[in-house]
């Protein structure tokens, strides 16, 4: 066999090895010692030819290890852990699409039995009677509640014989960026209402001065992608009240509760933030969140069937029965739900409190010893979501990307980022507290951070880097 002239001279031996012996069986040659293993990995083009399958896995699975651990990704909302057992009935259920819901029956009322449980949760009226789907993750999720919306103020403004082309949709400057999306894809003015003063959420009153005829509805986020604070939704509902008694107008609540509507239920049942206010007309979540499955799959469910027009429910028939289907996405694992049922009956409203009480505790005792250090001042403590964040009380000789750039030595990602608009002046970080980050780990955390405080210390001539604003996560 000629050698190939683009190949290092120094593994052409291997190489050719291989090719004479051991083309096809080439597992009998030591791992590394696979010229697979020893040569350029495949980049820009498919190779012409295959490789055995435990060198394949060796060679992607040791790339991956230089992605780091998720467990150190303190940036995430997402799921980093879930139990064997769930594992096990994922990869039982890799392999079924939960669209073909007349093949598989069962993973469909496994869906429809989530969608009950949450609508129960989420205090709907008549939960057994609930509409919702899963999603891949609340952006989508978010769309199709931004889309029943949209068609409910379009239905309504043409029966008032009144034009349909100038939709708004009110929303704090700090909602995640699937709002702003969901605004540009489906031409809805997007209607800001910014942060002032020391805000870190959205001001109900100026949300309810920003409405008019045109409003398809307003968005209130429980809890908030950059701090974790809960926005009031009772106040939100309030101050809409009081925009209909002057004017007639009435405006419905998406609450995008993200995270929060996996956990307000369990950590602060008392709190009232969904369906028992009747202007709350449906709710997203990220089951992969505080839901505690791994990415990805969400969840939408509206109020009352009336609430979800029917225009956007298709029915399809080439799957072998007729299929109601509201969804953006058509194709998707079975397997995200399957954990989602499996995690609801498994922990229970005990089990789901013990998790979220654990992270909640951890985030709480963080955010003191965080402040207990010196520079840091608390934006948010842990006691709404759980999550921390945090500011500099004067600025020194390094910033807090600095500080992220730094914590990345062990590991540790530590997001920072800008508050939105109208506080873009203040720069923040952020840890989410989630399944699996304990006590021990947030010790080993902050003694990092007061390392690299004392490193900070010894270098007089350090200069801050600061970086312009825009949210980075
Ligand atoms: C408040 C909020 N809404 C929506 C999203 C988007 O969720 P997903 O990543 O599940 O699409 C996030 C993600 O962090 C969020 O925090």
């Amino acid at each position: 066999m000629t050698p190939d002239p683009a190949v290092d001279p120094a593994i052409a031996p291997a190489i050719e090895h291989d090719k004479r012996k051991h083309h096809w069986t080439g597992a009998v040659r030591p791992m590394y010692a696979r010229h697979w293993l020893l040569g350029p990995t495949p980049r820009h083009a498919v190779p012409e030819e295959g490789m055995p399958p435990a060198t394949a896995y060796h060679l992607i699975h040791d790339e991956l290890i230089m992605d780091g651990s998720s467990r150190f990704n303190l940036a995430t909302f997402c799921s980093t852990w879930m139990e064997p057992e769930a594992h096990k009935l994922m990869a039982e259920s890799f392999d079924k699409n939960m669209i073909d819901k007349d093949e598989y029956p069962q993973t469909a009322e496994l869906e429809m039995r989530c969608v009950h449980m949450l609508a129960d949760l989420w205090h709907a009226p008549r939960p057994e009677d609930a509409i919702g789907c899963s999603t891949i993750g609340s952006s989508e999720a978010c769309m199709l509640g931004g889309l029943a919306l949209k068609w409910r103020w379009r239905e309504r403004m043409r029966q008032e014989g009144k034009p349909v082309d100038r939709p708004n949709l009110v929303m704090g400057t700090n909602t995640q960026v699937c709002w702003h999306k969901f605004c540009r894809y489906w031409d809805v003015e997007q209607r800001d209402v910014p942060l002032e003063g020391d805000e870190c959420v959205t001001n109900p009153e100026r949300a309810a001065a920003a409405c008019d005829e045109n409003t398809i509805g307003v968005v209130g986020v429980l809890g908030s992608t950059f701090t974790g604070h809960y926005e009031d939704i009772v106040a939100f509902s309030d101050a809409l009240d009081r925009l209909q008694e002057r004017t007639g107008l009435d405006i419905p609540i998406h609450v995008d509760g993200a995270s929060g509507a996996f956990v307000a239920p369990f950590l602060q049942p008392d709190l009232v933030w969904d369906f028992r206010l009747p202007r709350v007309k449906s709710i997203n979540t990220s089951g992969h969140k505080y839901g505690l499955v791994y990415p990805g799959v969400g969840w939408v469910v509206w109020r009352e069937q009336s609430d979800l027009h029917p225009d956007l429910i298709f029915n399809v028939d080439y799957l072998g029965g007729t299929m109601p289907t509201m969804a953006i996405n058509f194709s998707r694992p079975a397997s995200q739900i399957v954990a989602q049922y499996y995690n609801l009956i498994r922990l229970g409203k005990s089990g789901y409190h013990a998790v979220h009480e654990a992270c909640q505790d951890v985030a709480i005792e963080l955010a003191r010893k965080i402040e207990s250090i010196g520079p840091f001042e608390l934006l948010s403590d842990g006691r709404d979501l759980p999550v921390l964040s945090w500011t500099l009380k004067e600025q020194p000789n390094w910033s807090l990307y600095d500080l992220s750039d730094r914590l990345r030595d062990r590991g540790w990602q530590v997001p920072t980022y800008r508050m939105p608009a109208n506080r873009q002046d203040v720069i923040v970080q952020r840890v989410v507290v989630r399944n699996g980050f304990t006590h021990d780990l947030a010790g080993m955390l902050v003694r990092d951070i007061r390392r690299h405080l004392d490193w900070f210390a010894t270098q007089p001539g350090l200069k801050p880097t600061l970086i312009g604003a825009g949210f980075h996560h």
